[in-house]
């Protein structure tokens, strides 16, 4: 097997997961081998800039050496005892970890998805223990454009026709208004039983949506005045990706209940998180919820290193510097160019939308010509390109990439 998988070309490799694995992506045309800091190389040996950033896992860059060393360091010596018993790196992680953010405890989970579905369990038990709403009646306020995750409860509350289709019977308790919209907020918030509001610091995979400027603010005042629950899911805004360690950092808001994933372990491992403060997360009990793999001792050690690594390089401050550059560079390029009609963004978590076609092949082509020059990006959502580059990215680099974007856009042909 391995003799004829060295030979293999690019075009191998996709033939192969075309015939063998389930069609539920629809990925460039590119096969990765290797990566380090902000690039990667496929298996022709060309190098690429990474612009996605495995959609924000990859915050800290490719095959970081602290975060990888301590994946190797602990593999060694203790990979999983799942929690049945007590082990030496889950504590010290969950204390780590918690003081970092500063809530009371942390719930470990691996995915994003999973992180969800456990802050919605954990809002609906502290609904009716805490907040005398009758049982099976919670209500969780969502918003439109969501994105969440796949789980059943989650596309449940989606509105995209295509992650739902044929999936249903759905899970009730959910009710959904528009994105950014206070009034929508503090009528629904009238209804009877409301437990939470769930949302997305910015809209990420409908295309990075940011909100007004004091939504967020005024958003958790609404809900604390009404004794909901604030629950930002920053799997994809939160660890320094929007020019702060948390999006909602930017408006100073503390969520009730916060939700993380993706780059807590750098894109090394999955690793998700749930916090809350004692008031909320006591209500879980032993066996009322958990994982195999929640918390495990690779996991604590990856996430401990992920983050000391956001610290050390400053990666905030970096997103945030480079991210305004960027936002002017686009700016200037769409001036001169009918092709790119607006950028959008904070920190390094970027939007460009494209001038499309009805069926937004544009946009798709746009991102296959990017490819041919060097720099790897997908369109979400239709004629929207996100643009995500890990944060370990110097001002050169940004600058090569502008350079990069500039070009293709300019050569571009519909
Ligand atoms: C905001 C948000 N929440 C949850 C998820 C789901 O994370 P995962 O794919 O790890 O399940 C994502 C993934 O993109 C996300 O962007």
């Amino acid at each position: 097997m391995s003799a004829t998988m060295e030979k293999m070309t690019s075009k191998d490799y996709m033939n192969v997961e075309e015939e063998h694995g389930a069609h539920n992506y629809h990925p460039l045309g590119v096969v990765l081998k290797r990566g380090e800091g902000v690039h990667v190389w496929d298996v022709e040996g060309k190098q690429y800039y990474d612009f996605l950033s495995a959609y924000s896992a990859v915050n800290q860059g490719h095959c970081h050496p602290k975060i990888v060393g301590a994946m190797i360091d602990q593999a060694k010596r203790l990979t999983l005892t799942s929690r049945a018993f007590y082990n030496d790196s889950l504590g010290p992680y969950e204390k780590f970890v918690t003081e970092y953010f500063g809530f009371d405890k942390v719930l470990p989970m691996n995915t994003g998805a999973e992180a969800v579905e456990t802050a919605i369990k954990l809002c609906r038990k502290w609904a009716y223990e805490k907040n005398g709403i009758a049982e099976d009646q919670a209500q969780i306020i969502v918003c439109e454009g969501n994105f969440h995750g796949r789980t059943t409860t989650i596309v449940s509350f989606s509105d995209d026709p295509v992650a739902r289709k044929n999936f249903g019977p759905f899970t009730p308790g959910f009710i959904r208004i528009p994105y950014d919209d206070l009034d929508a907020l503090e009528k629904a918030l009238q209804q009877k039983n409301v437990a939470g509001f769930l949302v997305e610091p910015i809209q990420g995979e409908a295309g990075v949506y940011v909100p007004s400027e004091g939504y967020l603010t005024k958003a958790k005042e609404l809900c604390t005045a009404n004794g909901t629950l604030f629950i930002a899911d920053e799997v994809q805004t939160g660890i320094a990706r929007t020019g702060k360690l948390l999006a909602v950092d930017h408006e100073n808001v503390k969520p009730d209940i916060l939700i993380l994933g993706k780059a807590i372990s750098g894109g090394v491992y999955p690793v998700s998180a749930v916090f809350a403060d004692n008031e909320i997360m006591n209500v879980i009990k032993p066996g009322q919820h958990g994982s195999t793999f929640g918390g495990n001792p690779v996991a604590a050690k990856v996430a401990i290193a992920a983050l000391e690594v956001v610290t050390d390089e400053k990666l905030a401050e970096n997103a945030q510097t480079l991210g305004e550059l960027f936002r002017k560079e686009m700016n200037r390029i769409i001036k001169t160019s009918d092709l790119v009609l607006k950028v959008r963004g904070k920190g390094l978590l970027n939007a460009i939308i494209v001038n499309d076609t009805e069926d937004s092949s544009t946009a798709w082509d746009l991102c296959v010509a990017l490819m041919n020059n060097g720099l790897l990006a997908k369109p979400t959502h239709g004629n929207i390109i996100r643009f995500a580059p890990p944060l370990v990215m110097t001002r050169e680099e940004l600058m090569e990439c502008v350079a990069i974007i500039e070009k293709t856009i300019k050569e571009f042909k519909k």
